[in-house]
């Protein structure tokens, strides 16, 4: 059961791409904690974002420090209603796709699904084309077939709403305020 307590784990990959879009929602959010892959860490100070602003916010931040992704115990411990990674990496979606956890937001994304917590990703990388914000400029990218078909067999996973736009990660956000 949740309850109003509980908080939400927010994972940040390392991606540009709707990078700007999750953290004004983040920030717009007095619920949240932050889970960063090393990536998402280095792409966050590569698009000016100051971590220790968070955290005066009350916000806890995670870093993936420990080969075992030690702060996934937060999961067993009842503190969050619900996992939201976003933006997540094509790398991420593969990870999560597949199975794999070796890192500290594809293990928490494993063991919210073992745990039965419901988790939130928004893929960026779901269109034939997609213009994304580089540090400097914007950039047109193709994601490939892998990327698209990555996404898809997310989308087959239970407990788990995988949204390609902001308008349906604030959707299923709806349901954890
Ligand atoms: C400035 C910058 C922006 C990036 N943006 C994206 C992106 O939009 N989508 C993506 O899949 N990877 C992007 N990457 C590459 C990922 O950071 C890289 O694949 C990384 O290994 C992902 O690790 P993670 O999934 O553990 O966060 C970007 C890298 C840099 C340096």
């Amino acid at each position: 059961m949740i309850n109003n307590e509980q908080r939400i784990a927010w994972g940040i990959t390392g991606s540009g791409h709707y990078l700007k879009e999750s953290m004004e929602i983040v920030e717009e959010m007095n619920n949240v904690d932050l889970y960063l892959s090393k990536a998402g860490e280095e792409v966050l100070k590569w698009y000016d974002y100051d971590l220790n602003s968070y955290k005066k916010n009350g916000i806890k931040i995670f870093r993936d420090v420990t080969a075992s992704s030690a702060p996934v115990s937060m999961l067993y411990e009842g503190v969050y209603k619900c996992l939201v990674v976003s933006p997540a990496t094509s790398n991420t979606i593969a990870q999560m796709a597949y199975g794999i956890s070796d890192n500290l937001i594809s293990n928490m994304f494993a063991q919210a699904g073992k745990c039965r917590i419901h988790s939130i990703v928004f893929a960026c990388d779901t269109e034939p084309t997609v213009i994304t914000q580089a540090p400097k400029k914007l950039v047109t990218l193709y994601p490939r077939e892998i990327e698209l078909d990555n996404f898809n067999k997310l989308k087959t996973f239970k407990n788990v709403d995988v949204v390609d736009n902001v308008k349906n990660l604030k959707k299923a956000l709806k349901k954890f305020k």
